[in-house]
């Protein structure tokens, strides 16, 4: 972000372009919740409830979703403050297993998991604010997409240029979702007291219409982790935030159980108000919504399941680096070293997940697998392969000058750029050239 730049003559060395450390604990909760808590609170219950076969299962579902999201993140503050590189899990995966993993990990976050999981929620919102506008039919497509397109555009814009202003639209914005579920929540409290909770006693909520085999589970953990998804957000912002070192895990303790507490609340918010198969005879909102993309991979679920299966892969590869980082190097200095427990029992739950859902979904992972490898002919071109002819070269280099001024970003360097650096990037622009283009 380059809004928090800042340049400074270094005695007897180049000017220095850094990131400034503008955010603090309030705005690293905001991030990390404000990442969390999108579509999928709307979206996944039914889905999570369709693979369970009962209330009382797709409950317990949810809170393990909270559950494993808060030892993965706090795998992912060992790796944050141990390596403390803006980039996230794509520089940790870098350093750790060299260009081609992290260049994927990328790859995969950039051209899928990102853009797709941003529509779905772009849309959404769009929806929402548009029901008002037509009480009677559902807003017409063309509207909700150019609302959306809108919105993404000026969240783009504002994200570039301005860290203060991104973090206080978060911030505005994470409040405003927290209240609209807080509204849900005290209504399913409402109706409790109201005596409306039948379908959550013990003998109605675990009574199966459907036994879930192992694969069932596995397809409703992933549709439960999108909504989930994003807790490694605070992540790509480190250098960013003020005193990482204790920030970081406080921020996680504090947003994690926080989101698991209002998603189970809200999903027995819905049960107070309707039955199961009321729920999942529903049209969830997105539903009604389709993106191109949509149309042509398949169903919201769908698109869900491939987007979860992409983002567990990467949040368990990542955390198989922090296991091979402590036998590689274990006298680096960790400022925070969690017990070996939490990242083994991570990968033990990852590493079911991953097979159950391709025995389930073997298309739907065989997809997501494929698409991941797409990125390895590209690597391969684009940066392995250095002596490129000078048009090559000409056309990234204006490609990426482009990208540059499009998004005011520069290099944060002191001098000449680190190799990894230049290998993301793939800019041959000379240091001091890059610092003062915008
Ligand atoms: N959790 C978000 C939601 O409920 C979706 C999301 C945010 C996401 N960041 C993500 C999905 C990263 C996949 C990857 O809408």
């Amino acid at each position: 972000m380059a809004g928090g730049e800042q340049r400074g003559e270094r005695p007897g060395g180049p000017a220095r372009v850094a990131l400034q450390k503008e955010i603090g604990l309030g705005s690293a909760c905001a991030i990390i919740i404000g990442n969390i808590i999108g579509s999928g609170i709307f979206i996944s219950p039914k889905g999570v409830l369709e693979h369970t076969g009962s209330v009382g299962l797709a409950l317990i579902i949810w809170v393990l979703g909270g559950g494993v999201a808060a030892l993965g993140s706090l795998c992912y503050a060992e790796l944050g403050v141990t390596i403390p590189k803006s980039g996230g899990d794509y520089s940790y995966v870098t350093e750790i297993f060299g260009g081609l993993a992290g260049f994927l990990l990328l790859w995969s976050a950039v051209l899928i998991m990102y853009p797709t999981s941003l529509a779905v929620i772009a849309l959404t919102f769009s929806n929402y604010v548009l029901q008002p506008v037509f009480p009677n039919c559902i807003p017409p497509y063309n509207a909700s997409r150019i609302l959306s397109m809108v919105c993404l555009l000026l969240l783009t814009w504002v994200n570039s240029s301005s860290v203060r202003w991104a973090t206080r639209i978060q911030d505005i914005f994470t409040a405003g979702k927290l209240l609209a579920l807080a509204l849900i929540i005290t209504v399913g409290f409402i109706q409790i007291f109201k005596g409306n909770y039948e379908e959550l006693t013990p003998s109605k909520a675990f009574n199966f219409w459907m036994t879930p085999s192992v694969g069932h589970l596995a397809l409703a953990f992933l549709q439960g982790s999108f909504a989930f998804s994003g807790w490694n957000f605070l992540n790509y912002v480190t250098e960013e935030l003020v005193d990482p070192r204790r920030n970081l895990p406080r921020a996680i303790f504090i947003s994690i159980p926080l989101v698991t507490f209002v998603y189970t609340f809200t999903n027995i918010a819905y049960f107070t108000a309707m039955s199961p198969q009321e729920l999942l005879s529903s049209n969830a909102v997105a539903v009604c919504l389709a993106t191109l993309i949509i149309m042509l991979v398949g169903d919201t679920y769908t698109l869900i399941n491939y987007v979860s299966f992409i983002n567990y892969l990467c949040y368990g590869v990542t955390i198989i680096g922090l296991i091979v980082l402590r036998w590689k190097k274990p006298k680096i200095f960790r400022p925070i070293k969690v017990n070996l427990l939490i990242p083994v029992t991570y990968l033990a739950f990852w590493a079911f997940l991953l097979i159950f859902s391709i025995y389930s979904e073997p298309v739907v992972c065989g997809v997501g697998l494929i698409i991941i490898l797409t990125g390895v002919p590209v690597f391969f071109l684009g940066v392995y392969w250095r002596n490129k002819p000078k048009c090559v070269n000409r056309l990234t280099e204006s490609v990426t000058c482009w990208g540059q001024k499009l998004c005011f970003v520069v290099y944060p360097q002191d001098g000449v750029p680190e190799e990894d650096e230049v290998s993301a990037a793939r800019s041959q622009v000379p240091a001091s050239e890059t610092s003062l283009r915008k």
